[in-house]
């Protein structure tokens, strides 16, 4: 499966930021305020008219960050955002017309997962690394543990309601790659261009993760 070094980067990371973008000039001090953070990755939504010229800036301007697509729900999405840059590719679920175009496209994907079923899918279509989604929505760590009993070549990265008072708990099993989390990126420290505040969040963030991973 092509994205090792991705997956690599993410893992060495630990903590993946999840950001809605609103004006695509926002994304490179954003970008470079999670980098004087120690977080070297950063993952745009789709959620937002503005995303895909944020990404593209980003690939452009600010290269030494992992730029990662999120909320890519559709196979033209998966087209656009190769387009801009953007290195990896995550999906709140699993879709096959997904798993298709990412087939294509070459980028490391991680899609959603949060059930059994999802799982299947994940792994009949040959996909080891997967977003768990919502995590503590989806009822958090038991079910993460519970779901790799019968899938225990998945990996995850889980996100929804992680934050850094519960993020230890993920990242000490052994499945968890990395977390995501919008709390890095408040959008009113976005919209108030505070980046000192990003970059704070950000190192508390990094700490955790040394923290825990020595
Ligand atoms: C996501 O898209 O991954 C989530 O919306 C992020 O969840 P959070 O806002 O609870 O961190």
């Amino acid at each position: 499966m092509s994205g090792e070094p991705e997956i690599a980067r993410l893992k060495a990371c630990g903590v993946v930021p999840v950001v809605v973008i609103d004006e695509a000039e926002v994304a490179v001090p954003l970008a470079r305020a999670l980098l004087a953070g120690g977080i070297d990755v950063i993952e745009v939504t789709l959620r937002r008219p503005a995303a895909l010229a944020a990404l593209e800036r980003i690939a452009r301007e600010v290269p030494e960050i992992l730029s990662v697509a999120g909320t890519v729900v559709t196979p033209l999405q998966v087209a656009e955002v190769k387009r801009v840059g953007a290195q990896a590719v995550v999906s709140p679920g699993f879709s096959e017309a997904v798993d298709e175009a990412m087939r294509a496209a070459g980028l490391p994907w991680l899609p959603g997962v949060a059930t059994a079923s999802d799982c299947m899918r994940a792994v009949s279509a040959g996909r080891v690394t997967c977003k768990f989604f919502p995590a503590e929505q989806a009822g958090g760590t038991p079910v993460l543990k519970a779901l790799s009993g019968p899938f225990p070549q998945l990996k995850f990265c889980p996100t929804g309601g992680v934050s850094l008072a519960n993020l230890a708990d993920y990242l000490a099993l052994p499945q968890v790659i990395c977390v995501g989390g919008s709390w890095l990126v408040p959008a009113d420290a976005v919209a108030k261009r505070d980046w000192a505040r990003v970059t704070q969040l950000a190192r508390e963030a990094r700490d955790a993760v040394k923290a825990i991973r020595g």
